[in-house]
């Protein structure tokens, strides 16, 4: 109020004194605060727009009112304060802190992750300024940057439990789960090491080694342990390769395995290879062989990485399955009327892929065992596909699909499968293809099925009746 007086008795006589004015607006401003504090906000927030009509200390100013409208809920207000403050300093540190949160806050994320970068920029070693950035990073998918940050403010702050934990959280999101399983996996870990031995033996020392997809560095270190002096091993997951190349170190094998951090199409010869490979070791068959990409990478790599007659390790994969009647995996995969409603619409929503624990989930078989397709992967070019096949029904049942499971063949003599009677707790599940609807089926019957792949899924499903 008092700002207002002066200002019209300003003008009015032309002679307003600099400094009295000053005091009155220092007052205002004063007063404001003192509101502030004791929670009279709407007497806060208009001493602040006083003092700022009259471009009193904006850069102390905005960021009182800023906050004041934040905390009130009025962001848009807020955000055009913030604004304001960085039009006059773009480097001032808690403005960039406030509206990267206010951004945040509103879901504006890719926004806030620049607004924290900013920030950064300002104060690269600040703790806090890693920390927002980390968790926006997280919030807007850029995973592998947000683990950089949080393990950066950990080095800092290495007791940090908040840290520590969001660097756990955020490692088994990048990381799946399998892995350690896989590892501990010791009827495939050797397997494998019986074909990269048998392939290293028949290639000489000499030979150069492709590894596609190093994970902990398990299956370079074999092949470096058998011999092999010139193993580069790719990895497309920034935090699995830093890993890996620490234990590949640790175990003392730095010298002949040099871990790759990048995906294998975007590896050259001449740059990340000396030369092309004789020999490619690649476990990347997910549980239904094809989720991971197996045959752009296999293609890719005979196209680009490989001499002509390389040894690629596994040569072959296979799905096999069988017919199965389950009221668990039922439960999964279908559903009816629920408290007295027909809930079978959702049915087409439903997951046509279980993963099934083998040993662990009950079920039943009504078919014997078939090979539902076979990957030749020493093959330079893969065609999607589909077959008809008829399945001899042996037991009456309803059918809720075919389990699937795994062979595969990794050199001459050396398979591997993870069929469902006797394999559990590996890094393979089983999995179910379940029918878009239960099925009927007595022995003796013989089921049609279609059965292929597009190239990264396998295709699985009843043959239409009228075919
Ligand atoms: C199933 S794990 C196998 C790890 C290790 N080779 C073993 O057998 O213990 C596959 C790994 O390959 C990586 N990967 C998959 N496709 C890749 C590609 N085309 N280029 C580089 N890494 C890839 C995944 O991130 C994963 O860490």
């Amino acid at each position: 109020m008092m700002i207002a007086q002066k200002r019209s008795a300003g003008p009015q006589t032309g002679k307003a004194p600099i400094g009295e004015h000053l005091l009155d607006v220092r007052k205002v401003l004063s007063d404001a605060m003192t509101d502030h504090w004791s929670g009279n906000a709407a007497a806060a927030e208009d001493g602040y727009r006083r003092v700022l009509n009259q471009n009193y200390r904006p850069i102390d100013v905005l960021p009182l009112l800023a906050k004041l409208l934040s905390n009130r809920g009025e962001i848009q207000d807020s955000l055009r304060h913030w604004d304001r403050l960085l039009a006059l300093d773009p480097r001032h540190l808690s403005g960039l802190l406030e509206k990267g949160l206010l951004l945040h806050r509103a879901n504006k994320l890719a926004l806030a992750v620049d607004c924290f970068a900013r920030a950064k920029a300002v104060a690269p070693d600040n703790a806090l300024v890693m920390t927002n950035l980390a968790v926006a990073l997280a919030d807007v998918g850029r995973r592998n940057e947000a683990l950089t940050e949080f393990q950066r403010v950990l080095e800092l702050e290495p007791n940090n439990l908040h840290v520590q934990h969001q660097v756990r959280r955020l490692s088994s999101l990048i990381v799946p789960s399998w892995h350690v399983p896989m590892m501990n996996d010791t009827p495939r870990n050797d397997a494998f090491e019986k074909a990269i031995v048998a392939a290293v033996a028949q290639h000489g020392d000499h030979a150069r080694v492709l590894e596609i997809g190093t994970g902990s560095g398990l299956l370079a270190m074999m092949a470096a342990r058998s011999g092999a002096k010139r193993v580069v091993t790719c990895e497309s997951v920034p935090v699995i390769a830093e890993t890996a190349e620490r234990i590949v170190e640790q175990n003392g094998y730095g010298q002949n395995v040099r871990v790759v951090n990048k995906p294998s199409n975007e590896l050259n010869v001449g740059e990340d290879l000396d030369e092309r490979a004789d020999i490619l070791i690649s476990e990347i068959l997910s549980c239904d062989l094809l989720g991971e990409k197996v045959l752009d990478t296999f293609e890719d790599a005979h196209a680009r990485l490989l001499r002509p007659n390389a040894t690629v390790i596994p040569r072959a994969a296979t799905a096999v399955g069988c017919l199965v009647a389950s009221d668990v995996l039922a439960r999964h995969a279908f559903v009816s009327e629920v408290s007295g409603f027909d809930l079978s619409p959702f049915n087409a929503l439903a997951n046509q892929h279980l993963p099934v624990h083998g040993t662990m989930t009950s079920w039943r078989r009504l078919s014997g065992d078939f090979d539902l397709v076979t990957l030749d992967l020493t093959a330079k070019r893969h065609e999607g596909a589909l077959r008809k096949q008829s399945v001899p029904v042996l037991e009456d049942g309803v059918a809720v699909g075919i389990v699937q499971w795994m062979r595969v063949d990794l050199a001459e003599g050396v398979t591997f499968d993870n069929h469902p009677d006797t394999y559990a707790d590996g890094g393979w599940l089983q999995v179910l293809h379940s029918f878009p609807q239960p099925i009927d089926v007595k022995a003796g019957d013989e089921l049609e099925l279609v059965i292929g792949h597009d190239r990264s899924s396998l295709i699985v499903v009843p043959a239409p009746h009228d075919e």
